[in-house]
């Protein structure tokens, strides 16, 4: 089975759209979506909408509780924090109450699905350390943790090591950080997402095009901070 893991959507329609029809000439059978749906971008509503129809799973990112009123604004930057305010002003009742539900963590066959940190989902860390990869790896053994959050796609292998590998095979790898659709941070400015082969037991980086102009238009004309659109261009 083909399962897209997308994450980091922070509301980027485009961005979102284009990844739900990637890889071009083949089906993915599923889709799951690994949090933070919404926040810094301009269409919650309609990426709600989308990854409500499309994904079976979803666990909760630290935007979408911050929008649900699960994470106070201090946790924030100031851009972001506008955008959480701006994000709660346009939803509505209904879609802030399924943001709210979300589980923090869930699990598929032997994959553990989280926004951030195995190891504890609900403290927000981010895996960018090698103690951090091991703690998670320790606490969720037997399992290949796909995660986000940090919006760098990258693998941590079983003896701690880090990797930018495009595309490899589960023996070693232990957590995959499946990269952001709609913010990427790697200086690559394509939507990101992972697409894993269940039976072959691969899985790919895939990166896609989409129009940042719309995007960056929707953004400018919600009057949201400019550097949430600028950033789109470069991938940072
Ligand atoms: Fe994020």
């Amino acid at each position: 089975m083909l399962i897209r893991m997308i994450s980091d959507i922070h509301s980027n329609l485009q961005a979102l759209e284009a990844v739900l029809t990637d890889p071009p000439g083949k089906e993915a059978d599923r889709t799951f979506c690994l949090g933070d749906i919404v926040g810094y971008g301009a269409d919650p509503s309609m990426c709600i909408e989308r990854v409500r129809s499309e994904c079976e799973i979803v666990v909760l990112g630290n935007h979408d509780a911050g929008v649900a009123e699960r994470v106070p604004l201090d946790r924030f930057n100031k851009e972001g924090a506008t955008a959480i305010r701006w994000t709660r002003s346009v939803l509505i009742q209904n879609e802030k109450d399924w943001l709210s539900q979300l589980p923090y963590y869930t699990e598929y066959e032997d994959f553990f699905l989280c926004h951030s940190y195995p190891a504890d989902p609900e403290s927000w860390t981010y895996v960018l350390r090698r103690n951090h990869a091991l703690e998670s790896m320790s606490v969720r053994q037997g399992y290949i943790s796909l995660i986000g959050h940090t919006h760098l796609p990258g693998c941590w292998m079983e003896d701690g090591n880090y990797t930018e590998a495009s595309k490899g095979d589960f023996s070693k790898v232990r957590i995959v950080n499946v990269g952001s659709v709609g913010q990427p941070r790697d200086r690559d400015s394509r939507a990101a997402y992972l697409l894993i082969d269940t039976e072959a037991r691969t899985w790919e980086h895939r990166r896609v095009e989409y129009s940042i102009d719309d995007a960056a238009a929707r953004i400018r004309d919600a009057a949201l901070p400019s550097v949430l659109w600028e950033r789109l261009y470069v991938g940072f």
